[in-house]
């Protein structure tokens, strides 16, 4: 995964290994805890924000039960075309979060999942998510914890130092650039979002063994521009003693990984004051003298 807009002009087979690799391995689960995070219920009008393939979509419809719409954004055409294959009952839209398609207060909650730490401008986009959201309305977004707080994804990268140089921390870390709660709260805050719920949890990314994980982290960035067979074998066979804690008995992997859940309520624009009774407006010609 980049970090620029482009980097997401996805081929179709590209966006079709997201949905049948990376959604069940990764995402999926944390679906449903967007939706708790921003209490989505029966009647509501939801907007999934780099909805990609629609796993966040997909699982508001189900929440809504009939009773509700749910409309899906991203910038990526190939994404939309998996989405529109696997629902007709959500709206897809291509768009860029930084000026999204809708008009003002258009939806009762808008989820962001996975997406905010991709984007060029996160300020931008968190207000354009809150012009769309009513006031009142609920925006939510999840987001990976720091590296620091990443009980897997910390060593392997270290190994990964090691090996290839401290270059190797930055090229492989675009996930945990916004990994800072309080700076992420005090950008809902600025974007005119009350924050109502923060929490951090701890899901499961499951692959099919340590060394598959490596070749996805590796392969995926431009890590693997950087580094010749040699190096690459060694952050292999590195890795798997680092991650060994991780591997099932099948020899399956199960990585521990730390996201956070952030919710905040769109304040209403401020009402108009009513000029205090002594206010120097009601005498333009000064207060009368003693
Ligand atoms: C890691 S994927 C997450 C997709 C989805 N939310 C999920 O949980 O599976 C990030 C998504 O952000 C989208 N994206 C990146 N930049 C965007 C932008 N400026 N506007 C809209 N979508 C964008 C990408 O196309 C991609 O589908």
């Amino acid at each position: 995964m980049g970090t620029s807009a482009e980097t997401f002009q996805l081929s179709l087979d590209a966006a079709e290994i997201y949905e049948s690799k990376f959604v069940p391995a990764l995402f999926g689960e944390w679906a449903p805890h967007l939706l708790d995070a921003a209490a989505v219920h029966a009647g509501q009008v939801v907007l999934d924000v780099a909805c990609g393939t629609g796993v966040v979509a997909r699982a508001a419809v189900e929440r809504l039960a009939g009773n509700g719409a749910v409309v899906g954004v991203d910038l990526n055409e190939a994404m939309l075309t998996v989405a529109r294959r696997l629902s007709r009952d959500v709206g897809w839209r291509q768009g860029d979060v930084c000026a999204l398609p809708f008009p003002d207060a258009s939806f009762d909650v808008v989820l962001c999942q996975a997406g905010l730490m991709f984007f060029p401008d996160p300020a931008q986009a968190l207000r354009e998510m809150a012009r769309v959201a009513r006031d009142d309305g609920t925006v939510a977004i999840q987001v990976w914890a720091s590296l620091a707080e990443q009980p897997a994804y910390r060593p392997f990268i270290e190994v990964a130092a090691r090996h290839a140089g401290p270059d190797a921390v930055s090229l492989l870390s675009a996930y945990w650039v916004l990994g800072d709660l309080e700076f992420v709260c005090s950008l809902l805050d600025s974007a005119g979002l009350d924050v109502t719920a923060a929490t951090t949890r701890l899901g499961t990314a499951r692959f099919e063994s340590i060394a598959e994980l490596v070749r996805i982290e590796v392969e995926s960035t431009p890590l693997i521009d950087r580094i010749d067979a040699d190096v690459y074998g060694k952050i292999l066979a590195d890795a798997g003693e680092a991650l060994a804690e991780f591997r099932t008995s099948e020899g399956r992997a199960e990585i521990p990984i730390a996201g956070h859940l952030i919710a905040g309520r769109k304040r209403p624009p401020p009402r108009d004051i009513a000029p205090a009774v002594d206010s120097p407006a009601l005498h333009p010609k000064g207060p009368p003298g003693p």
